[in-house]
Order: structure tokens, then C-alpha cells, then sequence
């Protein structure tokens, strides 16, 4: 075995201001599979995290709930903690970014910033509230799309038309928490001065970050590279910026110095020091984060690192974005799904396994589908892998003997299984976890068709130490997979390791051969997951977020409140061919919760198969044979189900659509203008 290695590894701060959810969960299953491994093979590897508790939201929310910024966190803490904990995430230590280290550390790094002539002060014009007497972030302010006009939108974008802007361009901005008209008003702030990082930060992005992530970074280091404003004004949840009275440092100055706070937190309980740690040449230092805080964490944090004298990391993990059901995570969809709600319905060890099977180093996003979830737990997990054991182990208990000696062909198998560690470490260590699964599975396979091959449960009827030679075969093929998956699946592995009663596994147990061994009583290993499951899960979340739209603030009336969407000239409108359309065939889409498959009569033998989300209010025998109206002329667009070549008209809230039902005498192929 190689050298000790001393490594620390961080997944992003979550926000305090709300719930962990299962895209958080992406990077956190990450880390905690990687530091299992790691440990699993003899090295040390702490795994740090914190709440980032800073910043006018969180600020802003408190108020709301009449409470105070620090009752606010704390909360959020003891749910951010009961949710890893449910999950199996298993953090050395878990910070807080309002804590006294992170705030000595931050005031340190700012100090070295200056000192050392990266800080410059430049007056800025900012929106300025007098009604709430504050400057508002982008986010607090709205207005019309400069571009299109849609009212209420936010300072960063349209989500109408999709344009980028800056907040100063909106039209009739105002306050969003006030609806006042905000001033403009200068302020005084501080910022970094990146210029000066540019020749290190060049070369440290080459050698850091994979050639993906280095790529994008690159754009930007070529460009003229802005000073950061790390400042905000009072009011403001966070830290007074030492010399700069009524000034605090924005939330992303201080969060990246929670990795270091986390740090020193666990070093101080062991008479250590966050700068032993951090900077011993030996140590290696990751941060896993998703791909879109790559800006902060490649090119600010390692100037501040680099201005403090403190090592720099020596790599920065970046991966995808999780999407459930092949649509982004969004509240609006639906697909927002909280690590509290899968948990209360589901082991999460279900969850830890399909990341397994779907993880990697690419930064490609991931999706959760909740119809291929299921098929890999209960096709693979329970069928393949956990029910060959569980077949094995209760006959030789019927047997009343435990784990004999094996055959030929079974220690063949078992030296296989064993051959594959190698490769299945290189994979770990590359974070690559589905190619490491599909390497164990090829081990449930192998002894399934073993199993299969000298059918024992015939086999017992005729001859006892055959079939106790091959049952023996299949619990060791069986327990080198439960080695290799234990960084995967810790929770499960220790009922395996009970069921042989030994362990705790390492890496090496995998190359031991069990025989003449007995086992513990046989107990369950994990069930099969079952569609009600699932179902709890998706109600429960469309419920949680029905009920944050209610909380929202009410929109302004009028016009404002309607959204209209930007005028359309008369020739836009004629682009549109509407027609009549008789729906001759309606049938359910197998996994699509909303989904109906229409085949739609244009009339001249002309069909359209459509899918359209009206299946909360359809059932398929209400439609066929009806009349309604579709959009002839959009384009064919491919859906995870199939091709929709066309669209029906309906309207609703989003849950509840209704189809358009035109009149009765309507002909398939009719106009309708
Ligand atoms: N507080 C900052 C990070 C500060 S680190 C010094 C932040 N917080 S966050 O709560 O918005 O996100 C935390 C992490 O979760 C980020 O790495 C982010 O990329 C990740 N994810 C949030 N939503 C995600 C998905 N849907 N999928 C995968 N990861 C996602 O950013
Ligand atoms: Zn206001």
C-alpha cells in the first residue's frame, strides 16, 4: 500500500436561507463516497462543510418571520444537519460562516489583501431604496424588460424573452419588497484588484482545473478582468470589514474562508492549527463544488489564498447540475424535490445508490429519473446483487451449516472478483463511481449465472456439500462486491458485514476468501422499492411548493399583475396555423405523471401524434372522438417520450389544463384565423 495521504475535502457552503435538496445532495454523496474510499484504503481524509449563513436574503427572511438573522441560521443548521445525517453524509466537521474563526480568518485574509496593495476604493451609484432604507441588490429590484417590455422582471434578466441585462437598464424599476421607486446614491466600496492576479492565476487555472473548466476560465483571464467588489453597506447580515466602519464583506468574500474556519474548528478540538493542516506540503486540498460557482472558486479564492500566503488548492472538482425527470430543478416545475421529503418516504440508500450509478468527473449534468431509478434499484440492487445473497444465505441456514470450502470453479470466480480491485480503485480515485458500479455489477452477474448454472435449490435434494460448495461461492462473490460498494452504500454494508460477523471491511478485506465460516441469522438486506414510494414523494413536493407560491408576495395589479407577454404584430399572429383537429386516439404515456399521447386527425388522411400535459384533467375515453384546436406549423420537437408534432390549445393554472373544444360543427382541417 502507498504512502499515507492527508487530504482535505470540501463540498460547497449551502445557503441557510432554505432546505437541502437532492441537487445539493450531488456533490455531497460525491465527497462522502470519495472520503469513504479513501479511508476504506488507509488514508486520512477530512471532509469539511459549513452553512453560509451571510447576505441580504437570509437578512431579509428573518425580518419576514419576525426572528433574528442568528435564530434564522440556527434553524436552518439543525435541518441542513438532520438531512446529511439522513442521507449517511458524514462531515468531520460542519461550520458555520457566522462563527468567530471565520470571522478572524476573513479579517486576515482581508488585512494581507491590503497590505500587500490589492484593495482599491472607487465610488459606486447604487439603487437605493429611501422607503427601506437600503441599497438593493439586483435581485431586490424589478422592473420592464428593456427589451421586450415585459413588466416585473428582475434586474439580471428577462424571463420572457430570455434577454441578459444589467439592473440599471430595466425600465420603471422599483423596490420589489416596497414597489417604491428606487434613488440612485453613491457609496464608497472596497474591491480586489484582480489585475494583479492575472499572471498567477493564469498558470494556476492551467494546472488546477481540468482542461474543460480551464477553457471557460480562460475567457475571462483574457479579458479585462474587473476588480471584485467585496463590499456591501449596513444594513447587512454579516461582518463589519475591520477599518471600514458601516461597510461589510459581501456574503461570497466570506464563504469561501468557512472551508478554513470548518478547518480550524476541527484542528483547535485536537490541539492543532488550521495552518499545520492547510499548509503542510504534504496535505492535498479539494474543493467539490457544482459548475456554477467555478468563477468564485478558481479565480477569487485562490487570489485571496495566494495574498494571505495560505497553499492553494490543489484542485478544483467541478461536476454537473442535477436534473429530475430530464427537466432543470425548478420550483415552478415541480421537480424540486427536498432531501426531507425523499427521506420521509424512501431509504435514502436508494438515493446514494443511483448517484453511484450515475456519477462521474465530468461536469455533464445528471438526471434523476424517477422511472429509471426505480428499474436500477430494484432490477440491480435487490434483484441482482442483494437477492442472490440473500437466496444463498438463508438455504445454507435451512442447511443448518454456515460458509463451507470452495469448488474450483468458485475459487476461479473469487479470484476474478478479486483481480478487478485494481481497477475499480482507479475509478474511485477518479470519481468516476459509475464505471467503478458497473465493474461490481459484472460481479453479481458472474455469480448469478453461477448460481443459475448448478441451480441449488435442486441441487439440495440430491447432493448437500455440492450445493453448499456452490452456495459458498456465491457468499464470497457476494462479499467482495460488499467490500468494494461499502463507500457507496456504508448503511448496507454494515448488515452485510453483520450477516458474516466481521469487520469493519477495509479495501484489503476484499482479497481474503471466507470459508468455514459461520453467519449470523439471516435479516433483510434492503426491499424493493414500491410505486407508492415515488408517488408520496412527487405529491408531497408539488405541496410544499404550492405552498412557498402562496407565501410569495402578492403581485401589483392591473396589468402588472397579468404578465402580459410583449405585443405581437397582426403578421406574427398569421404565422400561426391553427386547425381543427378530431383526437382519434388518446393513450397514457408509461412514466410521464402529466402527459397524455394524442393522435390528432388533420383531416385528408393527415394524423399528428401530440403529447400534451392535460392528463390531471383527462382520462383518454373523455377526448377520443372529439374536436380541438392545435398549432399545425411548430416545429416537430423531440420529447424524452417521443416526437410532439404539434401542440393543443389549452388553458389552466398549469395543473388543470383544459382543451379548447371549438364548435360543433367544426370539420377536421378548418382554419381558424
Ligand atoms: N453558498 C454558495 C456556495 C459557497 S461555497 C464557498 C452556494 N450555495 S448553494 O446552496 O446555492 O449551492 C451549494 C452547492 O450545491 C453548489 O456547489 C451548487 O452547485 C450545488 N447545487 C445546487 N443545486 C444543484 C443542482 N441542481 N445539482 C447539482 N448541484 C447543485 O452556491
Ligand atoms: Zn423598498
Amino acid at each position: 500500500m502507498s504512502k499515507k495521504r492527508k487530504i482535505v475535502i470540501t463540498t460547497a457552503l449551502p445557503y441557510a436561507n432554505g432546505p437541502i435538496h437532492l441537487g445539493h445532495l450531488v456533490e455531497h454523496t460525491m465527497v462522502d463516497f470519495w472520503t469513504r474510499f479513501q479511508r476504506m484504503r488507509g488514508h486520512e481524509c477530512l471532509f469539511l462543510c459549513a452553512d453560509d449563513t451571510h447576505g441580504t436574503p437570509i437578512m431579509l427572511n428573518a425580518k419576514k418571520e419576525g426572528i433574528t438573522p442568528e435564530q434564522l441560521i440556527e434553524r436552518s443548521r439543525t435541518e441542513h444537519l438532520a438531512d446529511f445525517a439522513g442521507f449517511g453524509i458524514e462531515h468531520d466537521h460542519y461550520g458555520s460562516t457566522h462563527s468567530a474563526s471565520n470571522q478572524r480568518i476573513a479579517n486576515m485574509i482581508f488585512e494581507a489583501l491590503d497590505k500587500n496593495g490589492h484593495i482599491e476604493t472607487k465610488t459606486l451609484k447604487q439603487a437605493y431604496c429611501e422607503h427601506d432604507k437600503m441599497f438593493l441588490p439586483d435581485r431586490f429590484i424589478k422592473g420592464a424588460c428593456p427589451k421586450c417590455g415585459a413588466v416585473d422582471q428582475y434586474g439580471d434578466g428577462c424571463e420572457v424573452c430570455g434577454a441578459v441585462y444589467a439592473t440599471q437598464d430595466l425600465k420603471n424599476p422599483h423596490c420589489s419588497l416596497c414597489k417604491n421607486t428606487p434613488v440612485n446614491k453613491d457609496s464608497q466600496h472596497l474591491f480586489v484588484k484582480l489585475q494583479g492576479f492575472r499572471p498567477f492565476l493564469k498558470d494556476w487555472v492551467a494546472n488546477h482545473t481540468s482542461a474543460e473548466i480551464a477553457k471557460k476560465l480562460d475567457e475571462w483571464l483574457e479579458g479585462d478582468l474587473q476588480s471584485w467588489c467585496i463590499s456591501r453597506d449596513a444594513p447587512y447580515f454579516g461582518f463589519e470589514i475591520p477599518g471600514h466602519p458601516g461597510k461589510y464583506f459581501y456574503v461570497w468574500f466570506d464563504a469561501p474562508v468557512g472551508y478554513l474556519a470548518a478547518l480550524d474548528d476541527w484542528a483547535q478540538k485536537r490541539g492543532l492549527t488550521y495552518q499545520s493542516y492547510w499548509n503542510d506540503p504534504e496535505a492535498e486540498r479539494y474543493h467539490c463544488i457544482g459548475k456554477d460557482i467555478v468563477y468564485h472558486h478558481s479565480l477569487f479564492w485562490p487570489s485571496m489564498l495566494k495574498a494571505a500566503g495560505l497553499a492553494t488548492p490543489n484542485e478544483i472538482l467541478v461536476h454537473g447540475m442535477l436534473q429530475v425527470n430530464g427537466a432543470k430543478m425548478s420550483k415552478s416545475r415541480g421537480t424540486f424535490v427536498l432531501a426531507e421529503t425523499f427521506r420521509k418516504h424512501l431509504d435514502p440508500v436508494y438515493f446514494r445508490y443511483y448517484m453511484g450509478c450515475k456519477l462521474s468527473s465530468t461536469i455533464d449534468d445528471i438526471d434523476l429519473s424517477f422511472e429509471d431509478f426505480v428499474a436500477r434499484v430494484n432490477s440491480d440492487l435487490i434483484g441482482k446483487i442483494t437477492n442472490v445473497a440473500s437466496r444463498g444465505a438463508q438455504m445454507l441456514q435451512k442447511m443448518n451449516v454456515g460458509i463451507g470450502t470452495l469448488s474450483a470453479e468458485g475459487r476461479k470466480l473469487v479470484s476474478e472478483a478479486q483481480a478487478l480491485e485494481a481497477e475499480i480503485a482507479k475509478h474511485y480515485e477518479a470519481r468516476d463511481f459509475a464505471k467503478a458500479v458497473v465493474l461490481i455489477r459484472s460481479i453479481a452477474d458472474e455469480a448469478n449465472k453461477y448460481f443459475d448454472a448448478h441451480e441449488p435449490w435442486k441441487l439440495v435434494k440430491q447432493d448437500i456439500p455440492a450445493t453448499r460448495e456452490v452456495l459458498t461461492g456465491i457468499l464470497n462473490l457476494f462479499r467482495i462486491m460488499a467490500v468494494y460498494i461499502k463507500p457507496i452504500l456504508p448503511s448496507y454494508v454494515e448488515r452485510v458485514e453483520k450477516l458474516f460477523q466481521e469487520g469493519p471491511y477495509t479495501w484489503a478485506s476484499a482479497q481474503q476468501t471466507l470459508e468455514n465460516h459461520a453467519l449470523a441469522p439471516f435479516e433483510h438486506l434492503l426491499k424493493r422499492i414500491e410505486m407508492p414510494s415515488i408517488e408520496a414523494i412527487l405529491n408531497e413536493t408539488k405541496e410544499i411548493l404550492a405552498s412557498y407560491q402562496q407565501k410569495a408576495a402578492p403581485q401589483p395589479g392591473g396589468e402588472a399583475a397579468l404578465g402580459l407577454a410583449p405585443t405581437i404584430g397582426i403578421e406574427d399572429f398569421q404565422k400561426l396555423d391553427l386547425r381543427v383537429v378530431k383526437i382519434i386516439d388518446v393513450r397514457e404515456v408509461p412514466g410521464a405523471a402529466k402527459l397524455l399521447q394524442l393522435t390528432l386527425d388533420l383531416g385528408h388522411g393527415v394524423t399528428r401524434n401530440v403529447f400534451s400535459g392535460i392528463k390531471a384533467t383527462y382520462r383518454p375515453e373523455d377526448l377520443i372522438g372529439k374536436m380541438t384546436v392545435m398549432v399545425a406549423n411548430l416545429a416537430p420537437r423531440k420529447m424524452k417520450f417521443g416526437v410532439s408534432e404539434g401542440m393543443v390549445l389549452a388553458s389552466g393554472d398549469g395543473e388543470k389544463l383544459a382543451v379548447l373544444f371549438p364548435d360543433k360543427n367544426a370539420e377536421p382541417g378548418q382554419r381558424i384565423s
